[in-house]
């Protein structure tokens, strides 16, 4: 059974801290982008800490070897548990990644191709396979791959193997539980549990129908 994941973009704190709360029982872990991050700082890490979740920090950190240590450094400081980097790169900047993961205890998951419509432009023709490959011997502990394209996941799991492959995308942008989740380790979702009337009540159904699925 794969893992449900709150994608928490939400810039208002006291709401976000609000809804994570809510959906806590029925999720297994919390993930915080850009989004949440400016609006509230980095020490919104501490504050949901108190739901006993980890906390997966999607920074997709892509920049020079020395930048993603200190970059993921800091992130780990702050109370996240994992930090998401971009694999296209290369293969350095992902191992400084997962060496600063390492370091702190924590897990570095690469992004190998992106779920929006867009993602098609530059990752396809054998990009993301070469990064998931890579992210692979840069030891990460896996990757992010479309929950809006099971097909591309279904070819990228020939690369990772037994590696985590966490898949966002279900829900608003069109994604769906039962298409993806004997394919990966953890769904994303992020709008159509925090945007619905009651957020706590669609994450609860969300976690049923992953329950009967088998991976
Ligand atoms: O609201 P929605 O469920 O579409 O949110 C998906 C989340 O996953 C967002 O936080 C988005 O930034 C993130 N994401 C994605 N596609 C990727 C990598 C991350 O949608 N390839």
């Amino acid at each position: 059974m794969p893992d449900l994941i709150l994608a928490l973009d939400v810039t208002e704190k006291k709401k976000a801290l609000a809804i994570a709360e809510a959906c806590a029982p029925h999720i297994d872990a919390i993930k915080v982008g850009y989004p949440l991050a400016l609006a509230a700082g980095l020490s919104i890490a501490g504050d949901l800490k108190k739901t006993g979740l980890p906390l997966i920090a999607d920074f997709k950190v892509a920049d020079i070897p020395n930048t993603n240590q200190l970059i993921c450094d800091q992130v780990f400081l702050a109370g996240f548990s994992a930090i998401i980097c971009q694999g296209f790169c290369g293969m350095d900047s992902v191992k400084a990644c997962v060496a600063s993961a390492r370091t702190h205890h924590g897990e570095c998951y690469v992004v190998a191709e992106m779920s929006h419509p867009g993602g098609k432009e530059f990752f396809s023709g054998g990009i993301a396979e070469q990064i998931a490959a890579n992210a692979v011997i840069a030891g990460a502990d896996g990757i992010i791959a479309p929950a809006t394209r099971p097909d591309r996941v279904a070819v990228l799991r020939g690369f990772v193997g037994d590696k985590k492959i966490l898949s966002p995308g279900v829900g608003t942008q069109g994604g769906s539980v039962d298409s993806i989740a004997e394919l990966v380790d953890g769904i994303i979702v992020g709008r159509s549990i925090y945007d619905a009337p009651d957020p706590a009540a669609a994450a609860q159904s969300y976690a049923a129908a992953r329950r009967r699925q088998k991976r």
